[in-house]
């Protein structure tokens, strides 16, 4: 039984299950509840452009502009006037759409037209949109297949915040990425239940992307399971562009899972954290495949802005405008394309070193983009990772992230090249000493 919702709510869902009845089933309880109400922001919205608006709480000079303060913004003192303006009053629920509209373009750079996409909802980071889907489409019991090892945020986002039930999809068998993993880790649900999958290439932690045919199999195992059920693909792109090897895509497979099935539903979350290198700016997107004029685009942008309403008010104007100038400027792409080529030159270098260690000590898995490698510790040691990683700090100098039970993460996107054979050494060093 479904649980009574507004008639603003019952509205959205219907325009959701006119487009899409799999998205539709797809909505948790909290998903199907939530609607952008007609309080302060939509009748401010509605005013504004009037001589006489007097909706909005925010200080100004009574004409639209900021009285702001000096000791705030001599900071931004390089912004033009109108942007630094913009930057200092409240940003629109749903993101400024000049930064809506360019992040889109770059987005769809190299897309077909006829694919269609809405307009990027913005978020406060990548984090903040993944919680944004886990709200709408996890909630109690809902599958969601997470390669297996994952990014540990998952769990708090999915599992914890909405009591959705993580399924592991093991993303490295016999050394190898088994592109139909995800598909497999569905086998065993009951058929017709709705699930979501997470997708997340370049990966956190291993550094891994599929090449061409394995993406081609990927996508045509999640077709199959569309066959049976409804399923939510949530592309999480924070690493986008980041692939250093010749032959594999550095395209998100959301452009390609869009219209394989209708109940295959892509949801891309993307933005500037490691895209644009804006770590503390905040800016994230979530993109759904459909029509930016489209009423199913409507009702979703509309639950998307209820839920960023309730927890954030409106998303960060200042670095929407940071982030916004940086896309308007001639330079971006050239300074994007430089960083790729300096993160590529350290994961050469990292592999190289990994190539001498000891096949007895370390067992490096494939990583060819992204920001991470990962090593396996083989069972025959009997160490756990946690206990390399304890002894790396406590007699090297040295830190890793431990992935239980035997991943040790590197992070090469924050060690100079320079730096990382001497830490490979250490690394190596460390688990020779700690081996029984
Ligand atoms: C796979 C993955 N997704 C999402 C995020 C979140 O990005 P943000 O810092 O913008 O919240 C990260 C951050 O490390 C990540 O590794």
């Amino acid at each position: 039984m479904t649980e009574p919702v507004s008639a603003a709510a019952a509205a959205a869902n219907e325009a959701i299950r006119q487009a899409s009845p799999a998205l539709c089933d797809l909505l948790s309880p909290l998903g199907r509840r939530v609607v952008f109400p007609n309080d302060i922001p939509f009748q401010a919205a509605q005013a504004r452009g009037k001589t006489f608006n007097a909706t909005i709480g925010q200080i100004t000079d009574g004409a639209g502009g900021a009285l702001p303060l000096h000791s705030l913004v001599s900071g931004l003192e390089a912004m033009d006037p109108e942007r630094r303006n913009r930057a200092v009053l409240y940003s629109p629920g749903v993101g400024f759409p000049s930064l809506r509209t360019a992040w889109r373009s770059r987005q769809r750079r190299g897309v077909a037209a006829e694919v269609p996409s809405t307009m990027p909802f913005v978020t406060v980071g990548l984090s903040h949109g993944l919680s944004l889907l886990a709200d709408l489409f996890a909630g109690p019991g809902r599958a969601v297949v997470t390669p297996e090892p994952y990014w540990g945020n998952y769990r708090q986002c999915f599992e914890v915040r909405t009591g959705a039930h993580l399924v592991p999809a093991p993303s490295i068998v016999d050394g190898k990425f088994p592109p139909d993993t995800f598909a497999r880790a569905l086998e065993s649900l009951p058929s017709g239940e709705p699930a979501m999958v997470i997708l997340n290439f370049p990966s956190n932690p291993g550094g891994y992307s599929p090449t061409q045919r394995e993406r081609q199999q990927l996508v045509a195992s999640l077709v199959g399971v569309a066959a049976d059920r409804p399923l939510l693909v949530l592309c999480d792109d924070a690493y986008a562009g980041l692939v250093f090897e010749e032959g594999v895509p550095r395209e998100s497979l959301f452009w390609e899972l869009i219209d394989q099935h209708p109940n295959l539903i892509p949801a891309k979350v993307d933005g500037a954290t490691k895209e644009v290198s804006f770590f503390g700016g905040r800016v994230g997107f979530v993109t759904f495949p459909f029509s930016p004029d489209s009423e199913i685009a409507a009702a979703l942008e509309s639950k998307l802005q209820c839920l960023l309403r309730a927890a954030l008010g409106s998303p960060v104007a200042v670095s929407q405008q940071l982030l916004e100038a940086a896309l308007t400027s001639e330079t971006l792409e050239a300074e994007i394309e430089e960083l790729r080529r300096t993160l590529g030159h350290r994961c050469e270098v990292l592999k190289q070193a990994l190539a001498t260690t000891s096949r007895e000590l370390l067992t490096p898995m494939p990583f060819n983009s992204g920001c991470f490698a990962l090593l396996e510790l083989p069972e025959e040691l009997g160490l756990t990772s946690e206990e390399v990683r304890l002894h790396l700090l406590a007699e090297h100098d040295t830190g890793l992230v431990a992935i239980a039970p035997r991943y040790l993460r590197i992070a090469f996107c924050s060690v100079s090249a320079a730096a990382l054979p001497e830490l490979v050494r250490r690394v190596e060093l460390a688990v020779r000493e700690l081996r029984r």
